[in-house]
């Protein structure tokens, strides 16, 4: 099996991955809400705006770690265009991850309603701008579709790896204690010898 992540990367990776899918997922929920009771619409959008800021945080952590730990080689056996379009990807997702609370925290800095951090209200230095929140708003949601057809490319690609190559570059980032869950369901599965029969002695009849 090829070099694995390092443990902290592994984690990074699994958080950050959980928290984008409950972002996006958050994001086109929240707009439904109605705006009676009070609070309602607002709170949840507090709760997007935390995530949404401390995925900016974890994933500015994980470039910075990234440079003290590069990840391992990918296969040789690999075609040099996959090569590629795997690190191309990877690029993107990070400057759209990191690109995405920043429009989102700008946008929302021109509006009149302070920004809340699990509560903590953030200094407010911004003013409300109108055609400025529009047009952060239209590139929030340009770079949430975006997100979206790069999360589906990655998880597709991983899935390749895993089902179709099998080079063991899907396992590279999994915990290990998934691995050896995965082993044991796998031992499981596949069928043992049945124990031959030893034929019995002969009893004496009963009576
Ligand atoms: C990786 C981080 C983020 C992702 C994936 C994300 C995703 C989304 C999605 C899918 C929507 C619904 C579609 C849309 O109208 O844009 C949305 C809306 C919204 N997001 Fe985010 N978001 C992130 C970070 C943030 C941050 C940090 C803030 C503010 C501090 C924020 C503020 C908003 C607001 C106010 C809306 C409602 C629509 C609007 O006014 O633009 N988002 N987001």
């Amino acid at each position: 099996m090829p070099e694995r992540y390092d443990r902290l990367a592994i984690t990074l990776h699994w958080v950050v991955a959980a928290l984008v899918l409950c972002q996006i997922s958050l994001g086109w929920w929240m707009l439904d809400l109605p705006k009676s009771p009070p609070g309602l619409r607002a709170g949840w959008f507090n709760v997007h705006k935390s995530i949404g800021l401390t995925i900016g945080l974890l994933v500015l952590f994980r470039l910075a770690w990234r440079i003290g730990h590069p990840p391992p080689p990918l296969p040789e056996s690999m075609p040099r265009w996959q090569a590629r379009a795997a690190r191309a990807s990877h690029f993107l997702l990070y400057a759209a991850l990191i690109a995405q609370p920043l429009v989102g925290y700008l946008g929302s800095s021109f509006t009149p309603y302070p920004i809340k951090y699990f509560g903590l209200v953030l200094p407010y230095w911004g003013w409300d701008a109108p055609a400025l929140k529009e047009l952060c708003s239209a590139v929030h949601f340009g770079l949430a579709c975006l997100i979206s057809v790069l999360v589906a490319i990655h998880i597709a690609a991983a899935l390749k790896h895993l089902l179709v190559n099998r080079d063991g570059v899907f396992q590279r980032m999994l915990p290990h204690l998934i691995l050896v869950m995965g082993l044991f369901f796998w031992l499981q599965r596949t069928p043992r010898p049945r124990p031959t029969r030893r034929p019995r002695p002969n009893c004496p009849p009963s009576r």
